[in-house]
């Protein structure tokens, strides 16, 4: 006699309160929190918890100098602008990513590129990356997808080669190293999110890491406006010289990131063991493919990804709908999974449209205009247009969530999967959002 899955009216393996919530509120964030209610002082380029992160982050980075910043997006923007990123450059980012990696190049005038991503680490594919450039090519973007970093060697070979701007995004991959060396200090810099679901989070922020100088100083300047500082003074001359923007943080926020700091290298320990767990018995199930990371990289799981593979289940559903079919019993079961991306990025609207901004399709219009075209075809991202129809995240990676969690999450799987023919009957089921009217996966 099968087993009733959840999603036929069985009973479910997991309940909303076997779920703990992240980020971990503790002490430590409270303590720094109060310092900054204590001081009065909220916020100021060179504020004392601002300043203090920036040297905390760069000291656990291994980078020369780092800068806060309102949100991943602003040091992404920020690093381009410094770089010298300029009108029509084109920027090649990976098809696989959050927009921000693609819409950073928009905000300066560039023009985005994707590149398909490697089916493996689902990162940019290297062995892609050189016909993606030509003579406009200004700047490469790699994506720490998920927490695990991109194949970051043969990417500096290459930009080595034609003479390119490497801005690593790193806004899902605090902690997590390459060869050794944590990310965000292989390119020339490193962009970091700390927006409330980040591994290191203050609610928003962001952080932009360089070991160049001269970088650190343009950053300097377009973080505020661009208004020059007296070197004497270290006041605000409101004289500014070059175009720059706000983006400067808050006190708030760094305390809170700070705190978290402290804690992060201990967090990302627990999201590895959870994810080392699933690894190890998800990949027994035919049909489930668990993340892969390979020798050279420290992965640190922002987000635990699996595909579903209708072939090796044994089943002869289309794989589209077979993931449809496994998310919805999965998540009847009370297992919190669902998509993220659910196309490449080139795939969005606003790439089929390309209204930019401007009556005339800005900033495409600025090589348009020169007869260069550009169009955005899901199908010339077939890797990741492919990872779209089969991947589900797996959320509950992150602590205070441990091995208790994940055994149910694994029972959960096993029921789904012992009962396929079920899972299928529902599969066109309208199931989202969650019972609580609560969205998950939101990045
Ligand atoms: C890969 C990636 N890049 C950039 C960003 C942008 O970061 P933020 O939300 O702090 O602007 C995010 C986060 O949402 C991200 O996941």
């Amino acid at each position: 006699m099968p087993e009733k899955l959840a999603i036929a009216g069985g009973t479910p393996i997991l309940k909303r309160s076997d779920y703990q919530n992240w980020p971990i509120i503790g002490e430590d964030d409270r303590r720094l929190v109060n310092e900054v209610l204590d001081s009065g002082i909220l916020a100021g380029g060179t504020a004392p918890q601002v300043t203090a992160l920036e040297k905390e982050w760069a000291a656990y980075t291994g980078a020369k100098y780092c800068l806060t910043t309102t949100s991943g997006t602003a040091a992404l923007h920020m690093a381009l602008a410094a770089g010298g990123v300029g009108p029509g450059d084109e920027v090649i980012t990976s098809a696989f990513t959050f927009l921000a990696s693609a819409s950073c190049a928009l905000h300066q005038n560039a023009i985005p590129v994707f590149v398909d991503i490697d089916p493996r680490t689902y990162n940019m594919d290297p062995s892609k990356l050189e016909a993606a450039i030509n003579e406009r090519t200004k700047a490469i973007i790699p994506v720490h997808i998920q927490g695990l970093p991109a194949d970051m060697e043969p990417i500096m070979h290459i930009a080595r080669k034609y003479n390119l701007f490497v801005v690593e995004d790193a806004c899902q991959a605090h902690g997590a190293t390459y060869q050794g060396k944590k990310v965000g200090t292989i390119g020339h810099v490193g962009t970091f999110s700390l927006n409330n679901f980040k591994n290191l989070c203050g609610g928003e922020g962001g952080l932009f890491v360089t070991d160049d100088e001269a970088l650190l100083q343009k950053g300097v300047l377009i973080r505020c406006f661009g208004d020059e500082v007296d070197e004497v003074s270290h006041r605000r001359v409101y004289n500014a010289s070059i175009l720059g923007y706000m983006y400067r943080n808050q006190e708030l926020p760094a305390a809170l990131a700070r705190a978290q700091l402290l804690h992060l290298d201990e967090h990302n320990a627990v999201r590895m063991a959870n994810a080392n767990y699933l690894t190890r018995e998800l990949s027994q199930i035919p049909g489930v493919i668990p993340p892969y990371c390979p020798p050279e990289s420290k992965h640190v799981y922002f987000f635990y990804n699996v595909r579903f593979d209708p072939q090796a289940a044994g089943v002869g559903a289309e794989p589209r709908r077979f993931r449809i079919a496994v998310e919805k019993a999965l998540y009847k079961e009370g297992a919190l999974v669902g998509q993220w991306q659910t196309m490449p990025v080139p795939g969005q609207d606003l790439f089929q449209s390309k209204l930019g901004y401007g009556a005339s399709s800005y900033p495409w219009m600025v090589n348009e205009a020169k007869g260069i075209k550009y169009v955005y075809h899901p199908d010339d991202y077939p890797v990741a247009q492919a990872l779209c129809d089969t991947y589900t995240i797996v959320h509950g990676i992150h602590p205070p969530n441990g091995i208790e969690l994940m055994k149910k999450l694994v029972e959960a799987f096993h029921k789904v999967f012992d009962n396929l023919e079920q899972a299928l009957d529902y599969a066109d089921e309208p199931i989202y959002p969650g019972a609580d009217g609560k969205l998950y996966g939101a990045g």
